[in-house]
């Protein structure tokens, strides 16, 4: 007999939609055999929109420089144990030299909350990109900003841009972001996605005092939002953060959501994450048959790598080219087919700004 998760999942599957109640159930209940459900029928999803296709990012984290102290991230401010570093304009061009090169067709400048990188700074570095490559999009990644810069940014030619929501629900965000406010988190997200930007949100699965409810409200609330790109990754406790007695968030866990969203949002554009990665030697197929459809391999430069250290990972000193070759290898082997294409979502037209 068909169970009460097996048919939830069904539904959820042919209607792209749950309630926040039906899904605190999947979560609760569901078992190994409904797993394997919930991948094939997420997997199915993803090729009906996307075909086979995994679009690649590079990554270029160009400051780990941050005015925030959010508990569980080793680049929190108060965390005086890290070196910081910041690449200057030339080297950022570099890495989009290199990448450029490789076929990258995107590139996703990520950092803390650093106020040295101004709106005049950015703004000249993201113009300088889209001139030298005119056929790449630029993704930014870069925290909270004011209205004001959102829109100089995209005006200066950012096409994309990613801020994770953390966590749905405003008790537990206050907990983990002191000084931080849930509301204009939101308020960000708001903007980014009236401006006209593919909009990317997100959260941190395995996060202290997470509730099954809180994970549906995460979900529930993305549902709501209907971003272009998700962001989902198990927490790596960081040993010189206040969370380092908690335990790292399940990879069973952070996949179970991934494959709901790609569910809940058929066409949305979802990363296997890094943190996925880092976990288990298998992560990123795995994201894959969860239903994930990008992969954003790293194109920072080693020792600067070595200290974006928002969790410890297993830094390879391999040259971008390297690692690029083996993150291929793995998509291919697990099935899949690598696009170096923008990688655009569906509903991208570029407008101008009033
Ligand atoms: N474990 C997992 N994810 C983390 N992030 C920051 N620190 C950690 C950590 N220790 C995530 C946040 C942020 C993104 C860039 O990285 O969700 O938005």
């Amino acid at each position: 007999m068909k169970t009460k998760v097996a048919e939830l999942i069904t539904t959820l599957y042919q209607d792209n939609t749950l309630s926040k109640e039906e899904l605190v159930y999947i979560l609760d209940h569901i078992k190994q055999e409904e797993m394997e459900l919930l991948f094939n029928l997420a997997n199915a999803t993803r090729k009906a929109n996307y075909g086979s296709k995994v679009f690649l990012r590079g990554l270029i984290e160009f400051s780990n420089y941050c005015k925030r102290t959010c508990q569980y991230c080793g680049l929190r401010c108060a965390n005086v144990k890290r070196s910081r570093f910041r690449l200057t304009k030339e080297e950022i061009l570099a890495c989009c030299y290199q990448g450029y090169e490789l076929g990258f067709k995107t590139f996703v400048l990520q950092s803390g909350e650093d106020d040295y990188f101004t709106d005049e700074i950015l703004t000249d570095i993201i113009g300088e990109i889209k001139q030298k490559f005119p056929d790449v999009a630029v993704t930014l990644s870069i925290g909270e900003k004011s209205n004001s810069s959102y829109r100089n940014y995209y005006e200066a030619g950012a096409d994309r841009f990613l801020l994770r929501h953390e966590t749905a629900t405003k008790e537990l965000y206050d907990k983990l972001h002191p000084g931080m406010s849930f509301a204009n988190r939101r308020e960000c997200l708001e903007n980014i996605k009236v401006i006209g930007y593919q909009a990317g949100a997100g959260f941190i699965v395995g996060l202290p005092g997470q509730t099954s409810e809180i994970l549906a409200e995460n979900l529930v609330y993305l549902k709501e939002f209907k971003p272009h790109m998700i962001g989902i990754g198990p927490l790596i406790v960081h040993p010189d953060t206040p969370l380092k007695d908690y335990s790292n968030g399940s990879v069973e866990q952070t996949l179970i959501c991934l494959a709901l969203t790609r569910l809940l949002l058929p066409d949305v554009l979802l990363p296997s994450t890094t943190a996925l990665n880092v976990l288990v030697p298998q992560g990123l197929k795995g994201g894959l048959q969860a239903g994930a459809n990008v992969v954003m391999p790293n194109l920072t430069p080693v020792e600067e790598r070595k200290k974006y250290e928002l969790y410890q990972r297993r830094i390879s000193a391999d040259e971008s080219k390297f690692l690029l070759a083996r993150i291929e290898k793995c998509i291919e082997e697990a099935g899949y087919e690598v696009d170096k294409g923008r990688g655009d979502h569906k509903s991208f037209c570029r407008t101008k700004l009033e």
